[in-house]
């Protein structure tokens, strides 16, 4: 069990199980953000709150993490829209799974990093999306150690999922 997604491999994923491509690509997702979280103070991020959601510019001197950057935020995008969920443990994200199809994510690769600009029309999943943009400033600032905590959802929040 991977401490950072919760996920089990070998057991498949609440129990739907995990084909072997599936596998690859979370083994490479998690190898991807592991190293985000190692390197977490070579990359700079400022979000700005937009009336319906965030915009959120990530960024890095170092052409290496900028690669990871490049893989990582098209890959979660992708993953949203496909509903191949993550840390199942966190409310934080089984709340953005179960709301993807009311999330608008636009992703601009940038020379040194990403521009996303992530909204939407609902006024709780704004909440979400606001407090999404939160946490990934966490997992710049202490790496790890936030990564290992359960996200913050706002107490004005109102939860979809039944699952957490
Ligand atoms: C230092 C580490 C990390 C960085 C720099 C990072 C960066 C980003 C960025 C820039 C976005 C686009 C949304 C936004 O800008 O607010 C994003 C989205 C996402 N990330 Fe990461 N991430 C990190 C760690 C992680 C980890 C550890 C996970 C899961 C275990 C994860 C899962 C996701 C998911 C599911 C999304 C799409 C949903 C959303 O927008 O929140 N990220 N990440």
């Amino acid at each position: 069990m991977d401490r950072v997604t919760g996920q089990a491999m070998n057991r498949g994923n609440h129990g739907m199980g995990l084909n072997s491509d599936r596998r690859e690509r979370h083994l490479h997702d998690q190898e991807v953000f592991h190293t985000l979280l190692r390197d977490h103070d070579r990359i700079q991020r400022e979000v700005t709150n937009l009336p319906n959601g965030i915009r959120a510019t990530t960024t890095s001197d170092d052409p290496e993490i900028v690669k990871l950057l490049h893989d990582h935020v098209p890959a979660m995008h992708h993953r949203l829209e496909e509903n191949f969920g993550l840390r199942f443990w966190d409310p934080a994200f089984v709340e953005i799974f179960a709301n993807r199809d009311k999330v608008h994510m636009e992703v601009t690769l940038l020379p040194n990093g990403v521009l996303v600009e992530e909204t939407s029309d609902d006024p709780n999943v704004v909440l979400l999306i606001q407090a999404h943009g939160e946490m990934i400033n966490g997992f710049v600032k202490e790496g790890f150690a936030a990564a290992e905590r359960q996200g913050v959802l706002p107490a004005n929040y109102k939860r979809v999922s039944t699952r957490a």
